[in-house]
C-alpha cells in the first residue's frame, strides 16, 4: 500500500470526457450470446455500453478527453508537463498511448507514459501525479483513464461479453489553495490473485501466434465470483483507509464516485461503507465498465448533471486487474 500525503495542496482544476458513438444494447447481447436483458439487468445493472468503430481507438478517446480538460482548465497543451494514460487497452505496445495523446494534443513540453494498473489505473495516475507534483518534478499533470475494451472482449463468452463497454475521461492537477484539492489518497496491489482477471495473450507469455489467437488468449479471461466479493471487500477497505487519513467519516463525504462496474458491487460497497445511494454516482447503466475511465467519465457526468459542485468533499475509489485498488478523497 501507498500513500499520499495531504501536503501541498494538489487538486483538479480541469476535467473532461468522451465516449464513441456506437451504443450496444442488451438486446444486441440477445441475438449474440445466450442471454437475456433481465438477466443482465439484475446481475449487472447495465442496459446499454459505448462502442468504437475500427477507426477508434484508445488515444483517440484519450486525446479528446484531454482536450475538453485542459479546455475546462483554461491550460494549453504547451503548458502541460506531465501526461499519464491509464490503460489496459493502449493503442499498441509502443510507444505507449501517452505519448499518441502528446501527439494528438501537441503538449510538446511534456513527459508522457502508460500506466498498467487495469480498471485502477485513473485513481493510481492520480496518486503518481500528485506525487510528482509534490516533489516538484511537474507542475501540470494531465491524467486520463481511457479504454476500448470492446476491441479485447470474447463476444462468444457469455459471462464478460455483457460487462464493457468504451470510454475515456481526464483531469488536470496542479496546486490548489490550502484545504481544497485531494485530501488522502492510498493505492494497493495484490499479484497473488492475478490470475482471477487477466488478458493472457499478445506478451512475452504468450506471443501472438496463429495458436494463441485459436486459443482465444488475446481476449479478457475472468473468474467473476472471484472479481466480485474482492472488488467490495477491497473498495470498502481502501475508503476507509482514505477516510482515516483524511480525519474524515461517512458523514463529510459528498459525493462517492465508486469504479463503475456493476450496480451490485456498488451497492454492496456503498451499504459497508453506510453511504445512502442518494450520495452515489451511478452510470454503469449506460456505460457498462470502462475500466480505468469509469471514474473520470462519472465525475464529468456528476458536474454536468450538477451533483458534484465546488468544493464538494469526494471519494473516489477503484478495483480491477492485478489485483489493483485504490482511494482518493478530495474537495473538488
Ligand atoms: N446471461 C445469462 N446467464 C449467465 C450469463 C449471462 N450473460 N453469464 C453467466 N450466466 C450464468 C452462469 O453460467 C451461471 O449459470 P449456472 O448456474 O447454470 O452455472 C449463472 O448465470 C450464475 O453465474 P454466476 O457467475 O454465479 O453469476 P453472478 O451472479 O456471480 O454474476 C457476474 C456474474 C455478473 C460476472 C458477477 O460475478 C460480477 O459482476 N463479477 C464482477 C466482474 C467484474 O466486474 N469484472 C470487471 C473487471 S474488475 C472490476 O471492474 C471490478
Amino acid at each position: 500500500m501507498a500513500k499520499f500525503p495531504a501536503e501541498p495542496a494538489i487538486g483538479i482544476v480541469g476535467i473532461g470526457s468522451d465516449a464513441p458513438e456506437g451504443l450496444l444494447t442488451n438486446a444486441d447481447l440477445e441475438s449474440l450470446v445466450d442471454t437475456t436483458d433481465e438477466w443482465i439487468v439484475e446481475r449487472t445493472g447495465i442496459k446499454t455500453r459505448r462502442i468504437a468503430d475500427a477507426g477508434t481507438t484508445t488515444s483517440t478517446l484519450a486525446s479528446r478527453a484531454g482536450q475538453r480538460a485542459l479546455k475546462d482548465a483554461g491550460i494549453s497543451p504547451e503548458e502541460v508537463d506531465l501526461i499519464i494514460v491509464g490503460t489496459a487497452t493502449p493503442d499498441m505496445l509502443f510507444p505507449s498511448t501517452g505519448c499518441l495523446v502528446q501527439r494528438d494534443l501537441g503538449a510538446v513540453n511534456a513527459a508522457a507514459f502508460d500506466l498498467a494498473a487495469a480498471c485502477s489505473g485513473f485513481i493510481y495516475g492520480m496518486n503518481v501525479a500528485a506525487g510528482m507534483i509534490a516533489h516538484e518534478s511537474c507542475r501540470v499533470a494531465l491524467v486520463i483513464g481511457a479504454e476500448t475494451l470492446s476491441k479485447i472482449t470474447d463476444f462468444t463468452d457469455r459471462q464478460t461479453c455483457v460487462l464493457f463497454g468504451d470510454g475515456a475521461g481526464a483531469a488536470v492537477l496542479k496546486r490548489v489553495e490550502p484545504g481544497k484539492g485531494i485530501l488522502a489518497s492510498r493505492i494497493y496491489s495484490d499479484g497473488m490473485l492475478g490470475e482471477m482477471l487477466m488478458m493472457p495473450g499478445g506478451g512475452s507469455l504468450h506471443p501472438t501466434t496463429h495458436e494463441t489467437v485459436d486459443q482465444r488468449l488475446h481476449y479478457i479471461k475472468m473468474n467473476g465470483n472471484n472479481v466480485f466479493k474482492s472488488a467490495v471487500n477491497s473498495m470498502a477497505d481502501a475508503v476507509r483507509g482514505g477516510l482515516e487519513d483524511a480525519g474524515l467519516t461517512a458523514d463529510d463525504i459528498d459525493l462517492f464516485v465508486p469504479h463503475q462496474a456493476n450496480i451490485r458491487i456498488i451497492e454492496a460497497t456503498a451499504k459497508r461503507l453506510g453511504f445512502p445511494m442518494e450520495r452515489v454516482f451511478v452510470n454503469v447503466d449506460r456505460y457498462g465498465n470502462t475500466s480505468a475511465a469509469s471514474i473520470p467519465i462519472a465525475l464529468d457526468e456528476a458536474r454536468a448533471k450538477g451533483v458534484l459542485r465546488e468544493g464538494h468533499v469526494v471519494a473516489a475509489v477503484a478495483f480491477g486487474a492485478g489485483f489493483t485498488w485504490g482511494s482518493m478523497i478530495f474537495r473538488f
